[in-house]
């Protein structure tokens, strides 16, 4: 089962991806997460990735490929996986094409959780994330049993520095303007599935499942 999430930033693909790889014991691989751990461990690719990420800008094409085609060669995808926020433009979505059929391979479902800019700013401004093992919070929609403490791992939330209202603005300006052919793309290949993201997590949740086990 090869996945891929798409939607604006905010929508939910890394909620939505966790609960998936939970269900369907696959690996979520996020290459929002990715770069966060090298910027963390300031590592070259971190600070490279740190640039363009603290604009809301995306980080360049080639770089971001390398990745995730290296990523997705591990044993522990042998049964699938899940791309959140990968692929992010064309040009990505067309090198994972190849790189999978070069294996006679293909992604089988892309899920697009669709919420409107308005509910945006408001999820962004309420996000907590944990910067060790990833799992995300909301002070209001998704509250941690501690505050400011990860349900997961015990380590201190933060809130993401790419989430103050101007560089939400922009990532939702670099959606629109690159991301969002995506959902073309995936449907002229017949595996797109749109799921009405402004619902309560769970529901969100059985509609993707349902989509996953129907086709
Ligand atoms: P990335 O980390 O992927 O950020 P993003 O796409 O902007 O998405 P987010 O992680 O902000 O949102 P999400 O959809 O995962 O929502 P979440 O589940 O957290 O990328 C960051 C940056 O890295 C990019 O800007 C770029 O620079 C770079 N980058 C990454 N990938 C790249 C690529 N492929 N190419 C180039 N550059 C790349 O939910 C949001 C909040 O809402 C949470 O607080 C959550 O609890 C809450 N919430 C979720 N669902 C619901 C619900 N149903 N109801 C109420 N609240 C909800
Ligand atoms: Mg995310």
């Amino acid at each position: 089962m090869k996945i891929v999430m798409l939607g604006a930033p905010g929508a939910g693909k890394g909620t939505q991806a966790r609960l998936i790889s939970e269900k369907y014991g696959i690996p979520q691989i996020s290459t929002g997460d990715i770069f966060r751990a090298n910027i963390r461990d300031n590592t070259e690719l971190g600070q490279r990735a740190k640039s363009y990420m603290d604009q809301g800008l995306l980080v360049p094409d080639q770089v971001t490929c390398d990745l995730v085609v290296d990523r997705i060669r591990r044993d522990d995808c042998a049964g699938g996986y899940i791309l959140d926020g990968f692929p992010r433009t064309i040009p990505q979505a067309q090198a994972l094409t190849k790189a999978l059929s070069d294996h006679g391979s293909r992604i089988d479902y892309a899920i697009d959780v669709e919420v409107p800019d308005d509910n945006i700013v408001q999820r962004m401004s309420g996000r907590r994330a944990c910067p060790k093992c990833g799992a995300t919070f909301h002070i209001r929609y998704k509250m941690p049993q501690t505050e400011g403490v990860c349900d997961t791992c015990g380590s201190e939330l933060i809130q993401r520095e790419d989430d103050h209202a101007q560089t939400v603005q922009k990532r939702l300006d670099v959606y629109h303007s690159q991301t969002q052919p995506l959902i073309q793309y995936y449907r002229e290949q017949g595996v797109l599935h749109t799921v009405d993201g402004t619902r309560e997590m769970n529901t969100v949740f059985n509609d993707i499942c349902a989509a996953l086990e129907e086709s």
